[in-house]
């Protein structure tokens, strides 16, 4: 996977994810405001790992809302109404391998230059991906690529609404778009709550021992505000350099898409502010609240005006 998700091919990205964010910052302008998340934060990203991996447009609509009830699943275990969620994710997954399975035939008998060609082309140890193992990974894409990114770009908009000042220092100098993209990430990241990890061996941490085979919940929302690493931690510093935020884990399994998502944010984040000098909280919306679910922290609504 890492193969085929070079750093060349995720740079290549950025102009467009450039083009697609102003064109959905114009819809806000249009309407003097509106709710950023459905508007701008979720279209964005969707739209980005779609073509990114080749997705025609057309299905773009249909593919977030089945990915949509695919993540359901996630938060399942503390919704009162799990049985419905669980069985609305199985049929999206079967809609999305029915789907797929099309797109990989065209696709293998005419490869383009997206992401789904180049892992059908792509040879491993054990020789290519088989159609389950390509399913398999554009479905892990499309959902770990999306409400991710979503809550992470709305996370971060709440965060610069709440502290004027560093909106500020981001609005007169786009140049600090990268620290600003990997602080908002720490200050209040999309998943704080990591999946969860077996201790493969004992091991003390903090003076505790964890057996091995343990479960552990890695809660990198706190590793991020650790005060022996980030002086200051409760601060939003956007020229807080070095960073070393914890938001995209760590190990074997580091986020595929980190650079992908970096880029989305260094994007976002600069030509928002930019485009909307004087962007506020809609005074006459609810005010903002976080949706009920530990492991994809994100809001319900972000209503703003613009004018
Ligand atoms: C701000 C946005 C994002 C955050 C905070 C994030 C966070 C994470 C974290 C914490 C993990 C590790 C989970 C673990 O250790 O079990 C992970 C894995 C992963 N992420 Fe992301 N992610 C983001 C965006 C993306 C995007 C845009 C994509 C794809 C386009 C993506 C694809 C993946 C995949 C496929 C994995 C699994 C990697 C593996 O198991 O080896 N993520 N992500």
């Amino acid at each position: 996977m890492s193969k085929a998700f070079t750093p060349r091919m995720v740079e290549a990205m950025r102009p467009r994810i450039q083009q697609i964010t102003e064109g959905l910052l114009d819809r806000i302008e249009a309407g003097g405001g509106g709710d950023l998340l459905a508007e701008v934060t979720y279209p964005l990203p969707a739209t980005v790992v779609m073509e990114f991996i080749g997705v025609p447009a057309p299905e773009h609509a249909r593919m977030t809302q089945l990915a949509t009830r695919m993540m359901a699943l996630l938060g399942a275990q503390y919704a009162t109404d799990a049985p419905a969620i669980a069985r609305g994710a199985h049929e999206a997954m079967n809609e999305f391998t029915g789907y797929l399975t099309g797109l990989i035939a065209q696709r293998r008998s005419a490869p383009q230059s997206d992401l789904l060609s180049t892992l059908i082309a792509a040879d491993g140890p054990d020789g290519r991906l088989t159609d389950e193992e390509l399913i398999l990974n554009c479905m892990a894409m499309l959902n770990a690529g999306l409400e991710t990114t979503a809550n992470y770009l709305g996370n971060g908009t709440l965060a610069l609404l709440r502290h004027p000042d560093q909106m500020r220092v981001l609005r007169d100098d786009p140049g600090l778009a990268e620290y600003a993209a990997e602080e908002l990430l720490r200050y209040d990241g999309p998943a704080p709550i990591m999946t969860p990890q077996l201790a493969a061996e004992d091991v003390v941490v903090g003076g505790q021992l964890i057996k091995e085979g343990q479960l552990l919940y890695p809660v990198v929302g706190a590793a991020n505000r650790d005060p022996a690493r980030f002086p200051d931690p409760e601060r939003l510093d956007l020229t807080r350099k070095p960073n070393g935020q914890l938001s995209f884990g760590f190990g074997i399994h580091f986020c595929v898409g980190a650079a992908l998502a970096r880029i989305e944010g260094q994007t976002y984040f600069p030509a928002l502010l930019n485009r909307f000098p004087h962007l506020r909280l809609d005074p006459d919306a609810a005010p903002p609240r976080f949706r009920d679910d530990p492991l994809l922290r994100g809001l319900e609504a972000l209503h703003v005006r613009v004018d």
